[in-house]
């Protein structure tokens, strides 16, 4: 009888702490628990912080830029602050002020040599907002939406935020997209492939070959079943780029291309939450296009993107973070950790790389890292299994110190 009602006790006490508390749904409970290597490393982060002291913790967890906004950005703000003009802080038209249209257009148009007008830019609450607004705009539900993996794990969450369904299409050796497998994917109901270039977590760029083949897949398969396709952009590091690359642009590949980014990176406000989305001028609809997507930013809640920070980046297109501090710290992770025994594709923007774990378990080596108070997030998390993600948007002295660890923790392994 005791033993029955210890069973009980136990039974229930599990029940209660894998259940949903009252005030979440089953859903999101479950999704909270699936989704997020990304903050249970996070997290890790903060107790080892408490124990060890944060300096002498390496956290490669999270893709927040440790770089502050350029003086630009300051010189603007203050400015705006001693002189703001009258109804800065009003509603405004929910695509985002004319002015800010303007300034994107005309660098858009500079850089990939096609016509934008204001009509074609809608600004928005970062690439986050941008993504789901587009995807809310286009899908009905249960249409696809193909993705690469690995793949950035939010995806999965604002394609179902929109009854949208996902899948997931594997990369190359490189991670690049393997275009068979695309092909092979596509069918009546694929809506939208969502690509991301500079790459997070790999650090790859596509290049216009890879481009091309993606834009032909899908036009072939458009004539095939006599659909439209939505190629979607998400292009927040398309600033962050290396070796003097220039950013292969998606536009030439596709007409029915949209893409979105944001100043989250380039220019370290990934707390302001500003960012855009551009349409394809050539789109047949456009106008209808962009009206729905303008509509779309109201009734998701976001109604139009925040009014100081449209005014600053208006102003700050041709500006960006030292691109080069990325580039240095790419240089030594990745020259220590080839050179120490990891195997490594050479990211070429973005502040990612992304080794391949020297043992088949990713979430295992993760942890061996951890017992060298080095935190990275497992490939799994990204749908990669057998891979490992190193966030280096932090200070070069973490970079350096964690240097030792990692190769103890390889030592341990060969
Ligand atoms: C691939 C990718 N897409 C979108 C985002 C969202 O960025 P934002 O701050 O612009 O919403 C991130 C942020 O880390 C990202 O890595």
């Amino acid at each position: 009888m005791y033993n029955e009602i210890n069973n009980l006790i136990i039974f229930l006490f599990i029940v209660y702490i894998y259940s949903p508390k009252m005030s979440v749904s089953t859903k999101i409970f479950k999704s909270m628990n699936q989704s997020s290597w990304i903050r249970r490393m996070f997290e890790d982060g903060l107790v080892l912080k408490e124990k060890f002291g944060e300096n002498n913790v390496f956290d490669f967890s999270l893709g927040n830029p440790n770089l502050e906004p350029p003086s630009e950005f300051y010189k603007i703000l203050r400015k705006l602050a001693l002189n703001p003009p009258q109804g800065i802080h009003r509603y405004m038209p929910n695509a985002g002020y004319i002015t800010t249209r303007n300034a994107i257009a005309n660098q858009l148009s500079k850089e990939i040599n096609i016509q934008f007008t204001s009509d074609h830019i809608i600004m928005t609450c970062g690439t986050g907002g941008g993504l789901n607004v587009i995807i809310k705009t286009l899908v009905d539900p249960n249409d696809e939406v193909l993705i690469f993996s690995p793949y950035f794990v939010e995806y999965l969450f604002y394609i179902d935020n929109h009854n949208a369904k996902h899948k997931i299409v594997p990369t190359n050796q490189n991670f690049l997209p393997n275009i068979n497998a695309l092909a092979k994917s596509i069918t009546k109901k694929t809506k939208m492939i969502i690509i991301n270039s500079p790459n997070n977590p790999t650090g790859v760029v596509y290049s216009e070959d890879v481009l091309s083949s993606i834009g032909k897949t899908i036009q072939e398969k458009e004539k095939l079943f006599g659909t439209q396709i939505y190629l979607v952009s998400d292009e927040p590091y398309r600033k962050i780029l290396f070796d003097n690359l220039r950013y292969p642009h998606v536009f030439p590949h596709h007409t029915r291309t949209i893409i979105t980014t944001s100043h989250s990176k380039d220019l370290a406000l990934a707390g302001e939450r500003i960012g855009y989305i551009a349409i394809n001028p050539s789109i047949e609809s456009n106008k209808d296009l962009s009206d729905g997507l303008t509509f779309s930013n109201r009734i998701l809640g976001f109604v139009n993107a925040p009014a100081l920070m449209q005014n600053i980046i208006s102003q700050l297109q041709n500006v960006s973070v030292d691109i080069l501090d990325y580039q240095n710290k790419r240089d030594i992770l990745y020259n220590n950790l080839t050179s120490i025994g990891y195997s490594i594709i050479k990211p070429q923007g973005a502040f990612y790389i992304f080794p391949k774990s020297p043992i088949k378990d990713d979430i295992l080596f993760a942890e061996k890292l951890r017992e060298e108070k080095i935190l990275v997030v497992p490939g799994s998390g990204f749908g990669k299994p057998g891979y490992f993600r190193i966030a280096y948007c932090v200070d070069i002295d973490i970079i350096n110190r964690s240097l030792n660890g990692f190769s103890n923790v390889l030592k341990r392994f060969n």
